[in-house]
């Protein structure tokens, strides 16, 4: 019998989605394959502290939390050596913004998804919308105030108001007025000291799921129908908040348009592994590329997985084959010479 991959989960996190990647971590861990995968838990505190989840006691009972192991921070590259490869099941700050990416490729351990580029890239709206403009991929117009600019908005009402890097739609508003907006402003500088006032975009909301290296494939698309006047965090997380709608309700050639866009967005990115690449379609079918996740919700019923359960791929396929494209690009950096 051939050895088992090692798998590290990485869990929890010091951003705002804490819960969510705790979520996403325990989707994962169940998905897989135990005949092929020896898999531990790492989970990340809120306080960035590392430790290592106690093993499931017999029969899948959870063990007690208080057996969890800290790790000092200082030490963690050393708690991954025992690993082949660590899967970064984190959102946000600190864990998909290139931060974790970096201590992976210090400690030289293959990892799933995005590198250290792509994930810090994707993670600041700013950056990410200057890159796409450069190959003519359409985006909303902004603008970016930092620290101590005084606030602007030359796009009219309503318009949307942004933490640069964030996710979860955690410090975003929408600003109908110009009190609005400067409370808005002051709401999104509690989260970061850069914030993007952009341009309001109608029309529908579309997901797309990409996957693979050199040669990535897009998933069918889906429409998110929010039970709100937008996406918001209730709505992405309560019960019933939202709904996917698979495949989009768009022409043939806005889903063919929306597919190619995203597939482009990854690569101009220099993404690797997966991402989920969110869009508005404009109302005369104009379509804008939102943003890119570097590591989507990735429960088995968040949209990632469904895109792709739809598109022929399971959600235990799903995550083979982003360990095999996490080994496939180690050993093709390793083959560098620097
Ligand atoms: N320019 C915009 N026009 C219309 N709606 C927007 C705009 N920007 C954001 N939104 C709404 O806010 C939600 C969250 O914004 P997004 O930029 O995706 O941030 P996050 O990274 O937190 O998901 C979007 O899904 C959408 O519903
Ligand atoms: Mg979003």
């Amino acid at each position: 019998m051939s050895a088992r991959l090692r798998v590290a989960v990485l869990a929890g996190g010091r951003s705002s989605e804490h819960d969510i990647s705790l979520a996403s971590a325990r989707s994962v861990v169940e998905a897989l394959d135990p005949a092929r995968y020896e898999t531990k838990t790492i989970e990340i505190g809120r306080d960035g502290v590392w430790a290592l989840s106690p093993t499931p006691g017999p029969a899948g009972l959870p063990a007690a939390a208080h057996e969890s192991l800290p790790i000092p921070t200082s030490a963690a590259p050393r708690a991954l050596g025992g690993v082949d490869i660590v899967l970064p099941i984190l959102h946000g700050p600190f864990g998909e913004d290139g931060t974790v990416q970096g201590l992976l490729e210090l400690a030289d351990i293959p990892y799933v998804g995005a590198g250290v580029t792509a994930s810090a890239l994707c993670m600041d709206k700013d950056l990410f919308k200057a890159v796409l403009r450069d190959r003519g991929i359409p985006v909303a117009a902004s603008v970016t105030l930092r620290t101590g600019d005084a606030v602007e908005n030359p796009f009219g009402y309503p318009v949307f108001v942004k933490p640069a890097r964030l996710g979860s739609s955690v410090g975003i508003s929408k600003a109908r007025t110009a009190t609005e907006l400067d409370e808005a402003v002051e709401l999104a500088r509690r989260h970061d000291d850069k914030v993007l006032v952009e341009e309001f975009q109608p029309g529908v909301e579309v997901e797309v799921g990409v996957l693979g290296n050199r040669e990535p494939v897009a998933s069918v698309v889906g429409e998110i129908v929010a039970h709100a006047d937008w996406y918001d965090f209730e709505a992405k997380y309560a019960e019933g908040g939202m709904d996917l709608i698979v495949p989009a309700r768009l022409p043939d050639e806005t889903t063919a348009e929306v597919r190619r866009l995203a597939v482009e967005a990854f690569i101009a990115t220099d993404c690797e592994g997966m991402a989920r690449v969110d869009f508005f379609v404009r109302p005369d079918g104009q379509v804008i590329v939102n943003e890119l996740n570097t590591i989507p919700g990735f429960t088995a019923t968040s949209v990632y997985a469904r895109l792709f359960a739809e598109s022929g791929i399971s959600y235990p396929a799903l995550l083979d084959r982003l360990v095999e494209f996490a080994l496939e690009r180690y050993e093709q950096r390793r083959a560098l010479a620097y």
